[in-house]
């Protein structure tokens, strides 16, 4: 059994963490940590969990004691904050997985454009590992430090990514319009996002810079082996769950259907949690139907006459577009079967 410790276990991604890990067969959670619930269960905060823990309770954050009791850590603090805790965990060879941003971009210049300060750590982002199977699956083997993508990051490069490998979208300049349910913004209430100023509201934000753009430019640059430039707008949608990202790319040459069947199938017809949606009552994703499941749901949509490609992404932020996604990863590095902790279905209805 590998012993398992969540850092920042009473948000809602540690709940994820915790929910998930529960079926994990070869996993064991010893620490949960939290700074305003120390002592109290787990099934405290998520009450979703009562009798599935019986005896974790919250802990305060102490590194030497979370290096005893477990082999490998989950961090689900804010960015800024996991930075301050991630180099003592390596130093005693403890796997690190990390779900802030602090670890996701690898030139430091860029911390301080996208989140405002300089990043101490060079080297730790050298040693990082993007946690996205489907675009870094060999390196994660064996991998110490990951570094889990941000949820409409996933939902983005998702998106795109068939079009960047299969040459069909030139992708120097890609508008992506963002729909995100209310769990993405954490559990601490702020005004915009508490429940009734968020009900019935459709409204952007972060619509001049988003930071998710970072990791977006420097993923899908990598694939291509050229710049791109990402035009994000993310929009609050009243659900409590789920990511829909819509990108727009220009295609390259007189791109057809059958051209994008082939390049979605080339990406993702070996994938355990990706699933092509065409042909079916529902032609294009909806979250809905990925709710509570790590699978994220693809599609596209080309206007010949325009020579424009629409492509369309839907995760569950919290499992594919976090917890799950984190899982997924930790399992390629530590060697368990990819899908450990899982494999369920989405909720229907929801
Ligand atoms: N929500 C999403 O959909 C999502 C998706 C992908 C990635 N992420 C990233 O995952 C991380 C966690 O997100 P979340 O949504 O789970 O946030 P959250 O619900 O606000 O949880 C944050 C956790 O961190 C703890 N914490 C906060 N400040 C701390 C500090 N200074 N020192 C120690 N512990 C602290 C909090 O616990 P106590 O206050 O009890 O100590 C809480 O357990 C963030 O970096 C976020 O950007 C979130």
């Amino acid at each position: 059994m590998t012993r398992v410790a969540i850092v920042g276990a009473s948000g809602y991604t540690g709940g994820e963490l915790l929910r998930l890990l529960a079926t994990h067969r070869g996993v064991q959670v010893t620490v949960a940590t939290s700074r305003e619930h120390v002592g109290r269960p787990v099934h405290y905060v998520h009450f979703n969990l009562r009798g599935v823990y019986r005896d974790l309770r919250f802990s305060k954050l102490d590194t030497d004691l979370i290096s005893e009791r477990a082999d490998a850590v989950f961090l689900s603090l804010p960015h800024g904050v996991s930075m301050k805790y991630v180099p003592a965990f390596l130093e005693v060879g403890m796997k690190v997985i990390d779900l802030s941003a602090d670890f996701r971009l690898k030139n430091p210049q860029a911390y301080r454009y996208w989140y405002g300060f300089e990043h101490p750590y060079p080297d730790l982002l050298r040693k990082a590992v993007y946690g996205m199977p489907e675009l870094r699956r060999s390196e994660l083997r064996d991998a110490q430090l990951i570094a889990v993508p941000g949820c409409n990051a996933t939902a983005s490069i998702l998106a795109l990514l068939p079009l960047a490998r299969g040459g069909v979208g030139d992708l120097s300049f890609v508008v992506i319009d963002v729909k995100a349910g209310s769990s993405e913004a954490g559990s601490k209430p702020s005004l915009p996002d508490h429940h009734p100023e968020r009900e019935g509201s459709v409204r952007p934000y972060s619509a001049e810079g988003h930071r998710h753009v970072a990791e977006v430019e420097q993923e899908l640059g990598a694939v291509t082996g050229s710049e791109i430039s990402v035009s994000l707008t993310p929009h609050a949608v009243p659900c409590v769950r789920g990511v829909l990202a819509t990108a727009y790319v220009r295609a390259s040459g007189e791109v057809g259907a059958k051209d994008l069947m082939k390049a979605y199938a080339l990406t993702y017809g070996r994938e355990p949690f990706v699933r092509l949606v065409r042909n079916s009552p529902h032609k294009y994703p909806n979250p809905k139907y990925v709710i509570g499941s790590n699978f994220a749901d693809v599609s596209f949509a080309v206007e010949e006459r325009l020579g424009v490609i629409k492509s369309f992404s839907a995760i569950d932020n919290l499992v594919k577009g976090a917890a799950g996604q984190a899982v997924q990863a930790f399992n390629i590095s530590a060697g368990f079967p990819e899908g450990e902790g899982l494999k369920f279905p989405p909720l229907k209805p929801v």
